[in-house]
């Protein structure tokens, strides 16, 4: 059948989907499947993207959009309705995994780690919300991708500027104690974690310019967690994706403070795709190259 590699969009991680999409369709070409691409919004500028897929014949879809409008069970809403399988998540796990507060509040209540916050209601509640989390906070909207619209604040001269920035992004802002140690993220194919890696940047943390632009991001595996922790740190995010009811495959962020607890960041349901992401980079640790990868997700279409 012709399957639909739906990409781009309209969120604030368009440029990132169009990279992921590109190799996704070049991947599924190469291993023999009749893969199109569908850029949802573009080029000419379409606005009706329910028109845009209905003008094609689709068997099924490979869903590469990142961010609101494609990450968030929109476009699985439309597809279920339609009668066409996809890839990844459902709407529900989709719509949660978009929204960090509703994610965490879920990690909380399944008995999952998750570093402190508190949702941030208007400038006035910085003051009383730095107090209580202390300092380093980041400050995110809660329906972004990428670390778009995130800031690491350290002390309280900055928290206004942060405010400012995130709350142009989102009507929900959440404040997050920072945790200070190493940064996680653990690829997630079929339910299974596949090998955990270590980022490490110079940046303040991993922002957008470190995932996307730099060349000073480093990418280890195995280098400094007992094979205890390491276990740990697996079954963790294999916890997490199942409290946000996620299917198929995903990504899910996480820290480590000094002491060597795990706390959990969030889920991504459609992580980046690009040739240097995150997820293609832990198939490969684990023996599957990006062509077997994006067959292996195709194939839990559902
Ligand atoms: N939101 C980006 C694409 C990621 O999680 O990889
Ligand atoms: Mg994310």
């Amino acid at each position: 059948g012709r399957v639909a590699v739906i990409y781009g969009g309209n969120s604030a991680e368009r440029a990132v989907s169009l990279n992921s999409g590109t190799a996704v369709h070049k991947a599924l070409c190469a291993a023999g499947v009749n893969a199109f691409l569908l850029d949802l919004y573009g080029p000419q500028g379409e606005l009706n993207p329910v028109k845009q897929i209905q003008q094609e014949q689709i068997d099924c879809a490979f869903l590469i959009l990142h961010g609101r409008g494609g990450e968030d069970g929109t476009i699985q809403g439309l597809l279920e309705m339609m009668q066409i399988p996809y890839t990844g998540s459902g709407v529900e796990a989709s719509a949660l995994g978009m929204d960090k507060l509703r994610s965490k509040q879920l990690f909380v209540g399944a008995g999952l780690p998750t570093p402190p916050f508190k949702v941030l209601r208007a400038e006035s509640d910085l003051l009383a919300c730095a107090q209580e989390l202390g300092f380093p906070l980041m400050i995110k909207p809660a329906h972004e991708g990428s670390s778009i619209g995130m800031h690491k604040v350290n002390s309280a001269a900055d928290l206004a500027s942060a405010w400012a920035d995130a709350s142009g992004y989102d009507q929900c802002v959440i404040a997050e104690k920072w945790i200070t140690g190493s940064e996680f993220t653990v690829a997630i194919l079929k339910n299974n974690a596949l090998p955990a890696i270590r980022l490490e940047t110079p940046h303040d943390f991993y922002d957008y310019d470190a995932k996307y632009q730099a060349n000073d991001t480093r990418y280890l595996f195995d280098d400094t967690l007992s094979a205890e922790k390491g276990d740990e740190l697996l079954r963790l995010s294999e916890q997490a994706f199942a409290a946000i009811g996620c299917k198929g495959w995903g990504r899910v962020d996480v820290m480590q403070d000094a002491a060597g607890n795990f706390y959990l960041l969030e889920v991504n349901t459609t992580p980046g795709m690009t040739d240097h992401s995150l997820v293609p980079m832990a198939a490969r640790q684990a023996g599957l190259s990006f062509e077997q990868l994006v067959v292996e997700i195709l194939k839990e279409a559902h």
